[in-house]
């Protein structure tokens, strides 16, 4: 190697900055590799032990461009997630080894969100605003979603599991209700208990319908796919909840929306609403960015507001609890 050349590269060279620069590149060229090898199944035919380059090949049913996929491959080899031996190609990477597992497919949602859907408004929202506009919701993404809001099912569980008395007949409305995780918990806690779940998106609506039937209890709920500002109205729940989409409402239209739902209770019934609020940590930024430019939708809101809101909605005796930070349930009765 050039000793004068090495130096006169070292400086002319931004040090820190270039030093800055590999380690984010390789962090968002690990995001993208790792996320495509397992939507793309790549990962599936090496989970058993190594696939060789012309499994792989034949996976693809292609041998288009051999020294593309090589160089693919190589890709997830040099950034330390795959492991290339005389057998073929493993996995071997931390992040790669942990999302692949079934136990963890909220946090590979949570993960893809934030790459797929999010990412799309860091890049865009200034050239968006700049022609007056906002992002249409694309219900592709809707079972993604519902799948990654899942990361807070440890907590919001424990809420059902205080919520729900263990006997009598209880009738229960869920609005958005997504994957119907909860409602699943509410059967499971109470076997007088029947529920409506009510879902915009008529994918999540049949995901929540397919849930329901796997966890056998189609007698006992109605998925219904609708928006719950169509919902005809009968008085007849004991318990309205809302888990995680008071951000899919603009600000001005939630004192209304509140109110409305708590006409779908009977005296005396109640309504839980739980949200992530506004906060410092980049993550809340982010979908704070994703719901205030969602066309539709309004920013995540803050405690305050929820309460002042609720207050407006003529709700009185409102109880809210800090589940985690930034994590909010408020708690209201009819
Ligand atoms: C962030 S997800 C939360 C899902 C679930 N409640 C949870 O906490 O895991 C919000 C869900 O509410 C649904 N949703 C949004 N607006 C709705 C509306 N107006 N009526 C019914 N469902 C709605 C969305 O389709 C989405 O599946």
């Amino acid at each position: 190697m050039a000793i004068k050349s090495l130096i006169k590269f070292f400086s002319n060279t931004p040090l820190m900055l270039m030093l800055r620069i590999g380690k984010l590149t390789k962090e968002t060229c690990r995001t993208g590799f790792v996320l495509t090898a397992i939507s793309e199944g790549i990962y599936d035919i090496m989970e058993s032990g190594p696939a060789t380059f012309e499994e792989i090949q034949k996976f693809f049913k292609s041998d288009f461009n051999p020294e593309g996929l090589r160089a693919w491959l190589d890709l997830g080899v040099s950034l330390g997630e795959l492991k290339k031996s005389t057998n073929g190609y493993s996995i071997k990477g931390k992040l790669s080894k942990e999302l692949i597992k079934p136990a963890n497919d909220t946090w590979l949602a949570f993960l893809q969100v934030r790459t797929e859907v999010f990412y799309n408004f860091i890049i865009n929202t200034p050239s968006m605003l700049k022609k007056k506009m906002q992002f249409e919701y694309s219900e592709a993404y809707g079972e993604l979603v519902a799948r990654s809001s899942r990361t807070l099912e440890p907590v919001l569980l424990d809420v059902v599991d205080n919520l729900i008395p263990k006997n009598n007949s209880y009738r229960l409305l869920e609005v958005g209700c997504g994957s119907g995780i909860y409602i699943k918990r509410a059967c499971e806690l109470n076997p007088l208990l029947t529920a409506v779940g009510l879902e915009v998106q008529q994918s999540v609506a049949e995901f929540a319908r397919e849930n329901i039937k796997a966890w056998s209890f189609e007698d006992r709920v109605a998925i219904e796919n609708t928006d719950i500002r169509k919902y005809e109205c009968k008085s007849d729940f004991d318990l309205v909840t809302f888990y995680n989409l008071i951000y899919y409402f603009p600000v001005d239209e939630r004192i209304d929306l509140l109110k409305d739902l708590g006409k779908h209770l009977k005296p005396g019934g109640e309504l839980i609403l739980t949200s992530m609020c506004k906060g410092k940590d980049p993550s809340l930024s982010l979908m704070n960015l994703w719901t205030s430019m969602t066309d539709g939708y309004g920013p995540l809101p803050c405690p305050k507001q929820i309460h002042d809101q609720l207050k407006k909605a003529g709700y009185r005796k409102i109880k809210s609890e800090m589940l985690i930070p930034s994590f909010v349930l408020f708690r209201v009765i009819k």
